[in-house]
């Protein structure tokens, strides 16, 4: 038997991990990386109690490997703290989310999706990931955030010239930069015009909802903060919502005959959707800090290090799904890890849902059938997200 090496920023393992996850579950269940200096879970059960444990696997030095290691302290964010004031902060952006405010969203999701995906019939094919999967998701936090329609078309734009890339462009940093600029200063002037005419709509329910101090008594969030959180928001909501429908793009044209349940019976979408997030996690690695010694198969990991919660590995454990490589869109796949769980779980899971479940009813209404052009297919490169950076494909 060869040794097993498991790292997240190996192209060639990320191209593929599920062999070398299996491998860890079954062989090394606490595996150790010396080379990153990291250890790591694999199995469902592990991931899910380490994900509760947040006394032991603290997130407050990031939750990204390679964001760990920096010295400073990354931007405050939820996703970023522990609790206490993880949760006095997550309970007032939660009221942005409230299940009346997704709900309201759905009609203005779907005309989102009509609208990208509407230019696209009639044509030989397109790109399953650029033209369509990361266009949806900003457009849907604009409007979720109450942008005006006027507005929207140049978030559109500056969202696409984000994810434009020249042929041989190697370092896009700077460009990056000047559009997250722009649309930082739209959202600051959108922020101020909000606070002075405040509306019904998420982005008045954060400007007003006030927040407990330590002394007990109460504020409101400040610009820096709310515009923080915008930021979150998109960096949470676009890449991971991106990669869920990039997934769709690639399994379904590998599993035609689950794909022609869907265009057969559109009901099954929702328990598509769940199944695709087992199978494929859009954002498969959740990073800990360890606060205190911490015994795990037997091995000690000792304070200090870095822990890996390997969620994508968790949607494919044999001891929790049965014939976990299977890609069955009518299995009843019950709990996943793959919006986290506990604390962190995913803010924004019953939006992504929603935006999920839209984009494939509307995409197979369409496009009931397509082949990929593999070859020209190409894969996101970031220690945070797996998928599809480009998909073509053929109608
Ligand atoms: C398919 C799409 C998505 C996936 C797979 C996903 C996955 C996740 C995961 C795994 C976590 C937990 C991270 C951890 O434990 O360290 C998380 C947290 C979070 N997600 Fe999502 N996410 C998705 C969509 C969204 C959307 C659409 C939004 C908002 C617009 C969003 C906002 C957040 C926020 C704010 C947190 C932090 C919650 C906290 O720390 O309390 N996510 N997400």
């Amino acid at each position: 038997m060869s040794e097993i090496y498991y790292d997240p920023y190996d192209y060639a393992i990320d191209a593929d991990p599920h062999p070398v996850w299996r491998r860890l579950r079954d062989e090394a269940p606490l595996y150790r990386n010396e080379r990153h200096d990291f250890w790591a879970l694999s199995r469902f059960e592990d991931v899910l109690a380490a994900s509760l444990d947040h006394a032991t696997y603290s997130s407050a030095r990031g939750t990204v490997l390679e964001l760990i290691r920096l010295e400073n302290r990354p931007e405050v964010s939820i996703i970023f703290m522990d609790p206490p004031e993880h949760d006095r902060l997550r309970a007032l952006v939660s009221r942005a989310f409230s299940p009346r405010r997704i709900a309201e969203l759905e009609p203005s999701i779907r005309e989102i999706v009509r609208s990208t995906l509407d230019p696209l019939v009639g044509s030989r094919g397109f790109d399953y990931v650029a033209d369509f999967g990361a266009k949806v998701p900003m457009l849907v936090i604009s409007t979720m955030l109450g942008v005006p329609r006027e507005d929207r078309e140049q978030i559109r734009e500056w969202t696409d010239q984000l994810l434009h890339r020249d042929p041989g462009e190697v370092d896009p940093d700077a460009r990056i930069l000047e559009l997250g600029g722009k649309m930082m200063g739209y959202f600051s002037r959108y922020v101020a015009e909000r606070r002075r005419s405040p509306r019904d709509d998420m982005m008045t329910d954060l400007l007003q909802a006030e927040l407990e101090t330590d002394d007990g008594g109460k504020r409101r969030l400040s610009d820096p903060e709310v515009l923080a959180f915008i930021m979150l928001l998109s960096g949470a909501g676009n890449e991971t919502v991106a990669r869920l429908l990039g997934w769709a793009g690639s399994v379904l044209a590998q599993h035609p005959a689950e794909r022609a349940k869907l265009v057969a019976r559109p009901g099954l979408i929702p328990s598509a959707v769940e199944e695709l997030l087992r199978y494929e996690a859009p954002s498969p690695v959740q990073a800990r800090s360890v606060t205190r010694d911490a015994t795990w198969h037997g091995e000690r990991v000792p304070e200090g290090s870095v822990l890996l919660l390997l969620t994508g590995s968790a949607g494919r454990d044999d001891r929790q799904y049965p014939d976990p490589d299977r890609f069955d869109v009518e299995r009843d796949v019950g709990r996943h890890l793959s919006f986290g769980f506990g604390t962190h779980f995913c803010l924004g899971a019953s939006l992504a849902r929603l935006e999920g479940r839209v984009a494939l009813e509307e995409a197979l209404a369409r496009f009931p059938t397509w082949e990929v052009e593999w070859d020209a297919a190409e894969r996101v490169h970031t220690s945070t997200v797996r998928g599809w950076a480009k998909l073509p494909i053929r109608v």
